[in-house]
């Protein structure tokens, strides 16, 4: 440290920006350098000690001899150079690398990147999406905006039928003077792209479906307004119910463990003829039954069933209107299953977390658990 008294050649502006340069370059370098609270007290004496202080030293040396003119920019500068000061022992302590700057030491470490991780939601949707793409599964993606039509006629939910509010639906503001077919909504599933790949695509299908949907639904521990969904669809001659239990049956244990049991409840859903929920043993108590599985032994993880001939019946039509011979999803000849899962409720079961608010909070403490 420096106890030179400066010489002030002038009053003139140039000479004080010099003056000043260079002792606020003096700051900043001491600054840099303080590792220990013992040096940050050194420093703060050295600048601000009221009998010794350099900044009272300079002030006393140079502001007696000023002309009256000059006592305001040089008081203006003696305060900017004491604001740098006292930022400089408020700011944390500089690490031994930071503090090796002026001499660059290439023997420390360099500075540590920590790369980003996927999202455990994200996480366990691609885990979903892997299980089927081995067994021969491509992925389709669909809008989030999506129109009444796809979301629910062509899903046999006609319009004002019951079955809607099972899915409390948000609306694009403003669509009244559409016909209801084309008004726009936030898609509260991923099954309308079930509908927009057989209207482009012939079968053999198998398809998975991965993606946000929207609900109108007050977040809480279990719900939140925006969630996830794996969709899947397979659509081809001579698909029967037991394909259906097979492929989710081992879908199940690929996801949970080969220990996993499942069980097909019967349902409903308007899309899907016959329907089924399928429940998997309690992976907490291994069937026995526990608080997790409400005593059950079960645990309900998605909804399933055959596709109901009546969304063959609005995929012709759809097709119809650009070859009005169109007969590729005949009922008669053309089967298929469909099945639905939240990705959300999936993950906190694998993981044991019992708040859904966690996945969407962005704190660091619950993500770093999953790097
Ligand atoms: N779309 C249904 C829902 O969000 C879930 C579902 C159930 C999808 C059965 C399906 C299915 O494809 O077959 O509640």
């Amino acid at each position: 440290m420096s106890d030179h008294i400066p010489q002030l050649n002038s009053h003139g502006e140039p000479d004080l920006e010099a003056a000043f340069a260079t002792l606020a370059a003096e700051v900043r370098t001491e600054a840099a350098a303080l590792t220990t609270p013992d040096a940050q007290e050194a420093f703060r004496l050295h600048w601000l000690g009221r009998k010794q202080g350099r900044l009272k030293l300079i002030s006393d040396a140079w502001l007696k001899s000023a002309p009256a003119e000059a006592r305001k920019p040089l008081g203006i500068r003696f305060n900017q150079l004491k604001q740098q000061i006292e930022q400089a022992l408020e700011a944390p302590l500089a690490t031994a690398s930071t503090a090796a700057v002026q001499g660059i030491d290439v023997t420390l470490p360099g500075a540590i990147r920590t790369p980003g991780i996927p999202h455990p939601l994200l996480k366990t949707m691609q885990e979903i999406v892997q299980v089927f793409h081995h067994l021969g599964y491509s992925t389709n993606l669909g809008p989030q905006v999506e129109t009444d039509f796809y979301n629910f006629e062509a899903l046999n939910f006609p319009p004002n039928h019951p079955a809607r509010d099972t899915q409390d639906t948000l609306q694009i503001a403003h669509q009244s003077s559409k016909p209801s077919r084309d008004r726009l909504l936030m898609r509260t599933h991923t099954s309308p792209v079930q509908i927009r790949t057989m209207v482009a695509q012939a079968p053999p299908i198998r398809i998975v479906i991965p993606g946000k949907v929207h609900r109108n639904d007050a977040a809480d521990a279990t719900h939140s307004p925006i969630f996830h969904q794996v969709e899947g669809l397979c659509v081809d001659t001579n698909i029967t119910f037991s394909d259906l239990k097979g492929t989710l049956d081992h879908a199940m244990k690929a996801l949970f463990g080969s220990d996993v049991k499942t069980r097909f409840f019967p349902s409903f859903f308007p899309f899907t003829e016959p329907s089924a929920d399928v429940q998997i043993s309690c992976i907490f108590c291994g069937g026995k039954g526990c608080r997790k599985c409400k005593h059950s032994g079960w645990i309900e993880l998605l909804g399933c069933g055959m596709v109901d001939p009546a969304v063959f019946a609005a995929v012709t039509e759809e097709r119809r209107k650009t070859n009005p011979a169109d007969d590729t999803y005949n009922p008669e000849r053309i089967t298929g299953f469909a099945f639905g899962m939240g990705v959300e409720r999936i993950a906190m079961i694998q993981h044991g977390i019992s708040d859904i608010g966690h996945f969407y909070s962005g704190d660091m403490r619950f993500l770093e658990q999953f790097a």
